[in-house]
């Protein structure tokens, strides 16, 4: 066991050294809430989680795309990294959310991906 432990410490360094993957170049959105694609993949990433659960609907509304960055991954294709404001509807109180969602823009053949949808707990 004391033997394992060397390895582990390791392992832990190099998670933390790359923690979002070490080819990961995400270029900011300049104006996320003045842009319509971008609030239209925020909604649609609301509504996919608000229904991911089955029998166990969320109560989420987008309120605005905070910020957001995109990293191009091939074909056309982009991920979208979206820090959204959402709104429980039952309680009133707003969440910081971040996303991930991959999509090809202006494409109705390439379906969008949620990749990723979890609480935002970063200072803003
Ligand atoms: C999200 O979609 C709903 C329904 O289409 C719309 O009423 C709302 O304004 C949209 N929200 C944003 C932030 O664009
Ligand atoms: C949140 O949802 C409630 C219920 O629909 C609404 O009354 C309230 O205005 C919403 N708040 C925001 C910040 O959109």
């Amino acid at each position: 066991m004391r033997s394992l432990l060397p390895l582990l410490m390791a392992a832990l360094v190099a998670v933390t050294a790359f923690p979002d993957g070490a080819d990961a170049v995400w270029t900011p959105i300049a104006n996320p809430p003045g842009t319509l694609l971008v609030k239209q993949v925020g909604n649609f990433t609301v509504i996919v989680y608000s229904n991911a659960a089955p029998r166990r609907h969320r109560p989420l509304q987008l309120v605005t795309v905070v910020r957001g960055e995109t990293q191009p991954v091939g074909n056309g294709v982009t991920d979208y990294r979206l820090v959204l404001a959402v709104n429980n509807t039952d309680t009133g109180s707003t969440a910081m959310y971040q996303c991930v969602v991959r999509g090809k823009p202006g494409s109705r053949a390439t379906t969008w991906v949620l990749r990723s949808f979890a609480l935002y707990t970063q200072a803003a």
